[in-house]
């Protein structure tokens, strides 16, 4: 089993000074250990230094990562920032594709394409975020829901570049509202995606690609989650905004590797 991957997305929150308290909460958490566990923090684009300084730093445990970039290389579009600027902040990885960018913000499976190749050419891994709406499973479309945005997004790949990303689901039911998957779905629905990439890249492709599972991922329910065979990790929202929960996440990660 290959270790786990725990990414925070802090979405639009924390003040700088709560930013930096947080980020520095964690750390004095981690200094204890050193985790197999890969952590990736991304908070608001804004505290994109802030982040990059402390992964920077000599026996860093965690890299940075952003919530979002542009779709365009560079140029006349105000208030944007390129992949190209966060690789000169040394941003590691960037979400693409959140149910929130695609809900308020117009994000579609071709931007996310785009945001994707913009990424990639820069060295920053994308974690391309797909699932479905409350409608979308109890109407039993969920598979194919999520299958329409891989064929419009990462099928559109090649392979060397299909090999630098992270896929997350993240049932947008799940998100913020306490009601996570449960460990089956988030299974079932992982297994689903894993076939998926394998019809279109093969096996080997397939066990590599790091898949993850999004959407009230929290400190007590994070280990049965990551102990299910597909689930390469999570990508937390509230709860990576508590450093006491983001570890106890990690640690779960940890658990799983060392039980296997
Ligand atoms: P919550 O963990 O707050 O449900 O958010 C999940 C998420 O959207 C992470 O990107």
């Amino acid at each position: 089993m290959k270790p786990k991957i725990v990414i925070g997305n802090w979405k639009m929150n924390k003040n700088f000074d709560e930013a930096e308290d947080l980020i520095s909460e964690i750390e004095e958490k981690l200094a204890d250990y050193n985790f197999e566990t890969e952590i990736v923090l991304c908070p608001p684009l804004v505290y994109a230094e802030l982040v990059t300084d402390h992964a920077n730093e000599e026996g860093s445990q965690f890299y940075a990562g952003v919530q979002n970039v542009s779709e365009y290389e560079n140029g006349a579009y105000t208030g944007e920032v390129s992949a190209e600027m966060l690789a000169g902040m040394d941003v590691s990885f960037c979400i693409v594709g959140h149910s929130e960018r695609r809900k308020y913000f117009g994000e579609t499976n071709e931007i996310v394409l785009k945001k994707m190749l913009r990424l990639l050419a820069n060295d920053i891994v994308p974690v391309m975020c797909c699932g479905e709406s409350l409608d979308e499973r109890k109407s039993g479309k969920h598979f194919e829901i999520v299958q329409k945005q891989l064929e419009e997004s990462v099928y559109k790949l090649t392979p060397e570049q299909m090999e630098r990303v992270i896929i997350a689901y993240e049932p947008i039911w799940a998100i913020g509202t306490g009601e996570t998957a449960t460990p089956a779905q988030a299974q079932e629905m992982l297994a689903f995606i894993r076939s998926l990439i394998e019809k279109k890249f093969g096996t080997e492709m397939a066990v590599n690609t790091y898949i993850l599972y999004g959407g009230s991922c929290n400190a007590k329910n994070a280990l049965e989650l990551f102990s299910q065979q597909d689930v390469d990790g999570g990508l937390i929202g509230g709860a990576s905004l508590k450093a006491d929960d983001f570890f106890k996440i990690i640690e779960a990660g940890e658990t799983v590797i060392k039980e296997n």
